[in-house]
């Protein structure tokens, strides 16, 4: 009987796909009758709420001349770890604990790469150190460009980060660190969602299995 689940998170910039393919992921190990959880970082609690206000520009800071000022980065830096760590106290934690495959949307390496553009990179880990490791990491490496363009067609409100001369910076620190971790795996992610989806899929069952899942 197995005692614990297991933890995994998909990364990527704008337009990876991390959302549609954690969903497929969920959607998947339900029907195969593993109890498994999508979630996704910034949460739809008070403080994600929050920092997605920020990113669409919901919130800004009136000034006392009348001009309004964007939130300040670091304070960003700040939310985006308050955020994170409610999530693993509350949700994380006690899932995983109780034997479910928890994909998580988006994680601490996220922070790692965006904030490391606004504050110094020592400081982004250091908020983020009581984060716990994942089992396993995805990052969906997608070109810039094509991130963009799928990012357009949602017709959404533009967030601050959407725009491809940071993207680039965004996608350059994802991979310096992403080969850091023993737990992660790089994946091409300029092909079809298909192909995208099998390539994690294989690698998630292989280890599901690993584990003594029933799969
Ligand atoms: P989303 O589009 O996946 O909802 O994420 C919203 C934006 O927030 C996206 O541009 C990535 C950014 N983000 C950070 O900058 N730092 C973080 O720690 C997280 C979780 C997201």
């Amino acid at each position: 009987m197995r005692r614990k689940g297991l933890f995994v998170v998909l990364e990527g910039i704008d337009g990876s796909g991390t959302t549609t393919i954690g969903k497929m992921l969920e959607s998947e190990l339900k029907q195969k009758n593993i109890r498994a959880h999508y979630t996704f970082e910034p949460t739809g609690g008070p403080v994600g709420s929050l920092i997605k206000n920020i990113l669409s520009k919901r919130v800004v800071m009136n000034l006392k001349n009348g001009d309004s000022a964007v939130f300040d980065q670091k304070a960003v830096a700040l939310l985006f770890a308050a955020d994170r760590l409610d999530h693993i106290r509350n949700e994380i934690e006690p899932l995983v604990k109780d034997g479910f495959v928890v994909i998580s949307d988006r994680y601490k390496f996220s922070s790692f790469a965006y904030q490391s553009i606004f504050a110094d990179s020592e400081w982004v880990r250091d908020i983020n150190r009581f984060a716990i490791e994942p089992d396993l990491l995805f990052f969906l490496d997608v070109d810039v460009k094509i991130g963009l363009k799928r990012v357009g067609k949602r017709g959404n409100v533009r967030e601050i980060y959407e725009r491809e001369e940071l993207l680039k910076k965004v996608r350059t620190n994802y991979l310096s660190d992403i080969k850091k971790y023993r737990y992660s795996h790089i994946i091409d992610s300029n092909r079809t969602l298909d192909e995208v989806y099998l390539d994690i899929r294989e690698i998630l069952f292989k280890r599901l299995s690993a584990y003594g899942y029933k799969i």
